[in-house]
């Protein structure tokens, strides 16, 4: 038995900040951001806006396009560094505002590989049998912990929400192969500081800005570069096929340059692999599955296609899936 995704689902925020908008912010230029990132524009959410209320919204259309009742989903799992609260998990919200009366319901956190890692908890579960329909969402709204004098981030993260639906198959499709990975001695290469138990919010905290996402952008783009291009390369071979068998590579939106070296690497066109960072940046946990619904919506996936999935984040985490479609 596998697992297989029957269904995605994406949401993002109405306001839209672009480039030029941060020209008026901090000391920068469209044309450096651009060049530097591929980002022109990302969306912010609304102040009434939580990562569950994006959330619940991708999950909706996953359903629907699964032909699934909210009912009947036994398991919600939600990836996410910008959870509504601390306590409880997101998933709890979205459960809420489903509907959904009895289901197992937590959050994972693996920063922007937290759809793959959330991935590959689901088929587990799901090939372990007790379980028939899981709800996989990727939120994040790291607009709120984003911090806007910092021109060497603020530019580069967006908010949205994408989420799957995933049921058994007997045919020999869907999730062929997850590889996860991390380094917890590279954690302060991505961080966020405050508001935990080692730094609880306080005047301090806050004074020291704390409270928002620190990362040293060069050192990561060099590791995330060459992580990703092996990781790719390892996860075509465990599977036992070559790079031009794949019909789309679905990276996580984190820097245009990174996704054109893994392509490179991979001697892929670029027109087999799915970038939308240009208009979304970075966002996080949403990233692939944002991704991989647009793609299913614009007819870029068609069944027995192989797809792979990859992503790259905090932590430092890093995964990839190899999905028979
Ligand atoms: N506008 C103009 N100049 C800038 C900006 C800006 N927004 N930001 C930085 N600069 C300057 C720097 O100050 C530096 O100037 P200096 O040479 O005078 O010191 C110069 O531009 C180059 O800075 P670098 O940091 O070396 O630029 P780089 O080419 O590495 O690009 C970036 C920075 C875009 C952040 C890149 O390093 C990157 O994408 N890193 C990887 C991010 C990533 O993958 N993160 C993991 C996933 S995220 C997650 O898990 C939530």
């Amino acid at each position: 038995m596998r697992s297989r995704i029957t269904g995605t689902g994406s949401h993002v925020p109405k306001r839209v900040l672009t480039n030029e908008d941060l020209e008026k912010m901090v000391n920068t230029s469209d044309k450096w951001i651009t060049e530097r990132t591929g980002i022109r524009e990302r969306r912010i959410a609304d102040p009434s806006e939580a990562a569950s209320d994006l959330g619940a919204v991708a999950s909706k259309r996953a359903l629907q396009n699964a032909g699934v009742k909210p009912k009947e989903i036994d398991m919600i799992i939600v990836a996410t560094v910008s959870g509504d609260m601390p306590v409880p998990s997101t998933a709890s919200f979205i459960q809420s505002k489903l509907g959904i009366k009895d289901a197992a319901v937590f959050d994972v956190n693996a920063a922007c590989t937290g759809f793959l890692y959330g991935l590959s908890v689901a088929d587990n579960f799901i090939k372990g049998g007790n379980f028939k329909k899981i709800l996989l969402v990727g939120t994040d709204v790291l607009s709120r912990f984003t911090d806007w004098k910092d021109r060497s981030t603020c530019i580069l993260f967006g908010d949205a929400a994408g989420a799957a639906v995933i049921e058994a198959t007997r045919k020999n499709r869907g999730i062929m192969s997850i590889h996860l990975h991390s380094n917890g001695n590279l954690w302060d290469l991505l961080y966020l500081p405050g508001g935990g138990s080692k730094h609880p919010p306080s005047k301090e905290s806050l004074r020291q800005r704390m409270n928002y996402i620190k990362m040293k952008g060069n050192e990561t783009f060099k590791i995330a570069v060459r992580t990703l291009e092996k990781l790719a390369v390892d996860t075509l071979k465990a599977n036992g096929i070559k790079p031009s068998d794949l019909s789309l590579l679905i990276p996580h939106q984190a820097n245009l340059r990174i996704l054109q070296a893994t392509a490179k690497r991979l001697n892929l066109p670029m027109d087999k692999v799915v970038v939308n960072i240009d208009k979304y940046g970075n966002t996080s946990s949403a990233s692939i599955p944002l991704a991989l619904d647009e793609a299913v919506r614009t007819g870029r996936v068609r069944q027995n296609d192989y797809i792979l999935l990859e992503a790259f984040g905090g932590g430092l985490t890093w995964g990839s899936a190899l999905i028979k479609w």
